[in-house]
């Protein structure tokens, strides 16, 4: 196994079907993805940037296509074995942060924790939780709500929750979405910096000021990668 690829995708295709009609939302997609990356999918609405996103992480499967996630080829798993690899290796960010408002900061970061096998330490949960808090900045909020806190801060809440069980990537949907542009710099910057420090992200975003963060910029379009760019250059901090 090629130890500095996370992810590598061959001639995806997802079609879906109903009584009459047939969408082809991927076409023939190859995507590798390396330990370390930051990759942006942008492109317009019904391209198929959600489809690339829930088959990445294991959501669903493709129509066609080999999906190697670390090694291990996941293009064909049944549904319980999806969820049980989605558990280990993928983090998900989502534009409405999915919080539990029931449940405390500490618990929500946890909640992945709590669903792995072999059963984890409530010591063990407690060191990964706290770090994660830390990483984002809210080792503070702890014991709060997430109805009590800013949308900015409940969505470090969300990355911390994803991040916790040290997945191979995080994958990224509109994190901006449901922020203020104060606020949605401040998380683009923040994930910029778990990046530096060793986060491979691959981030869906309608928004190329906040496609500029990424290394590696990817366009669909009509299900078919229209155009990839890299970029080498330190990305100037907005804000
Ligand atoms: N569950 C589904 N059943 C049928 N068609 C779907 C389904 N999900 C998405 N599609 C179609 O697949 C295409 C890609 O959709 P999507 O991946 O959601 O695009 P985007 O996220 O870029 O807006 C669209 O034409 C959409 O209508
Ligand atoms: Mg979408």
């Amino acid at each position: 196994m090629n130890t500095t690829i996370s992810i590598q995708m061959e001639k995806i295709s997802k079609i879906y079907s109903t009584k009459d009609i047939e969408t082809h939302a991927l076409t023939q997609i190859d995507l590798t993805i390396n330990k370390g990356d930051f990759i942006s999918i942008s492109g317009p609405s019904g391209c198929g940037k959600s489809t690339l996103l829930s088959i990445l992480g294991l959501l669903d499967s493709p129509t066609q296509g080999s999906y190697i996630i670390e090694g291990e080829d996941v293009s064909q798993l049944s549904v319980d074995s999806r969820a049980h690899i989605r558990n280990q290796k993928i983090g998900f960010v989502f534009q409405s942060f999915n919080l539990i408002d029931e449940l405390s900061v500490y618990e929500n970061v946890a909640l992945p924790l709590r669903y792995r096998e072999p059963e984890i330490s409530e010591s063990d949960i407690n060191k990964a939780v706290s770090l994660a808090l830390k990483n984002v900045d809210m080792a503070h909020r702890m014991t709060h709500k997430p109805n009590q806190l800013s949308g900015g801060q409940q969505q470090r809440i969300a990355i911390a929750r994803a991040l916790v069980g040290e997945p191979a990537i995080l994958l990224v949907d509109e994190p901006t979405g449901n922020l203020d542009s104060q606020n949605g710099d401040a998380v683009m910057r923040l994930l910029k910096s778990l990046n530096r420090a060793g986060t491979t992200i691959c981030m869906v975003t309608h928004d190329p000021r906040y496609a500029e963060f990424a290394e590696k910029r990817l366009h669909l379009l009509d299900g078919v990668i229209s155009q990839s760019g890299f970029s080498n250059k330190l990305v100037q901090e907005v804000g």
